[in-house]
């Protein structure tokens, strides 16, 4: 079922905070692009923190849209962080470029103009519920999102205290995570060693 009221966006898993989704855009040449994205709420505020330099920020200023795809599997985020996803992965739902394993999607909408100020507002469209399974917290998903995070840092910026943090985290994450987060985790590993 559609969701299109602002008042239901819950229902898609998305709440006040830092929502970390994987946002999905598509270039002008139809190329296809994932990568993760912190969506912003603040009651019925929603925006975005985009930086400059990324496919994400291009498509976005290019086209005024994104799709946020609500996921909880550590490897799409290490994957799209830090490399590509074949484009097998991706299918069009309703007419949008949507995750083939997400478990929910929406559709925003913002001004490509206003990417340039630090917090741009979004609005949204659409979406839809695919999967409404639920699950324990678990320390180990969230800190391979942490450790996808100080790698695309460690990638831009080359600061050693990025792998000092991701060495801490591989610890927790082999004590708390099951074998789809330990997976995540030694392939982050091999592809931060892929970007020396
Ligand atoms: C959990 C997580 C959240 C992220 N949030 C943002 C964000 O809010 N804004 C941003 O510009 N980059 C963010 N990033 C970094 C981008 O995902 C990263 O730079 C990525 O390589 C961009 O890929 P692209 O060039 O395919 O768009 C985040 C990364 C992770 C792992």
């Amino acid at each position: 079922m559609m969701i299109y009221d602002l008042e239901e966006i819950e229902t898609l898993g998305i709440f006040d905070g830092i929502n970390e989704i994987i946002a999905t855009t598509e270039n002008e040449k139809g190329v296809f692009n994932a990568a993760p994205l912190g969506l912003i709420k603040k009651g019925k505020a929603l925006s975005v923190r985009l930086f400059a330099g990324s496919h994400t920020y291009d498509n976005i200023m290019a086209g005024g849209k994104f799709v946020a795809n609500v996921s909880h599997d550590p490897m799409l985020f290490v994957e799209t962080a830090l490399n590509d996803i074949p484009e097998d992965r991706f299918v069009i739902r309703d007419g949008e470029l949507t995750l083939q394993d997400a478990e929910a999607w929406a559709l925003f909408k913002c001004e490509p103009k206003s990417l340039d100020i630090a917090l741009p507002e979004v609005e949204f469209v659409k979406g839809e519920v695919l999967n409404r399974e639920f699950r324990a917290v678990n320390r180990g998903i969230n800190l391979v999102v942490e450790a996808a995070v100080a790698a695309t840092r460690y990638v831009a910026l080359k600061s050693d205290l990025y792998l000092e943090e991701i060495f801490k985290i591989r610890r927790i994450v082999g004590r708390c995570g099951g074998p789809k987060e330990i997976e995540a985790m030694n392939r982050l590993e091999e592809l931060i060693e892929q970007s020396e």
